[in-house]
């Protein structure tokens, strides 16, 4: 069970193919770098973290269901691909009232047109891209002040 101090980090399709996956646009770290750098960063912070990764957008879907049940401090998502035309991941996210930041490793806006438009990203808080994993320790940091934000304001989620 996840206690209001645990971050939920989700990683949509081909993430577990870094290291191996074009290089020169996602760089040379692997997922396991990734998730072992989302550890330690998260750490820092004084936060825990579970992190799924799928290459499905119903198993997406259902663990961002089931984090409805969950009691996370905020969501880091990085759709991939499915970031540009996941209807069903943007609702899914919509339900879900923690802060949530979308990340992407490359810049998304300096690539292909079709990936300057997210979707997913207009039921987040905030979009980071093209820090590669340390946008991931950004989306933390983002979380935090949301946070503090959303204390002063005398909202608890
Ligand atoms: C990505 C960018 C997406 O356009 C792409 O489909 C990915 C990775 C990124 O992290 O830069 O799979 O989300």
């Amino acid at each position: 069970m996840a206690t209001s101090k645990t971050l939920l980090i989700v990683n949509g399709p081909n993430l577990g193919m870094l290291g191996k996956r074009e290089p020169e646009i996602y760089g040379r770290e692997t997922y396991e770098d990734l998730q072992n750098f989302c550890r330690a960063e998260a750490q820092k912070r004084g936060y825990l973290v579970e992190i799924f990764q799928s290459n499905s957008e119903g198993e997406i879907v259902t663990r961002l269901n089931r984090a409805m049940q969950g009691n996370y401090c905020g969501i880091i998502i990085n759709p991939a691909a499915y970031t540009h035309y996941s209807y069903a991941i943007y609702d899914a996210l919509l339900m879900l009232s923690v802060p949530k930041i979308e990340v992407h490793l490359s810049n998304i806006y300096k690539r292909e047109a079709f990936r300057s438009n997210s979707v997913t990203a207009m039921a987040c808080d905030r979009q980071v891209y093209g820090r590669g994993l340390e946008g991931y320790a950004d989306a933390m940091d983002l979380i935090v002040h949301i946070t503090e934000e959303r204390a002063k304001e005398g909202k608890t989620r």
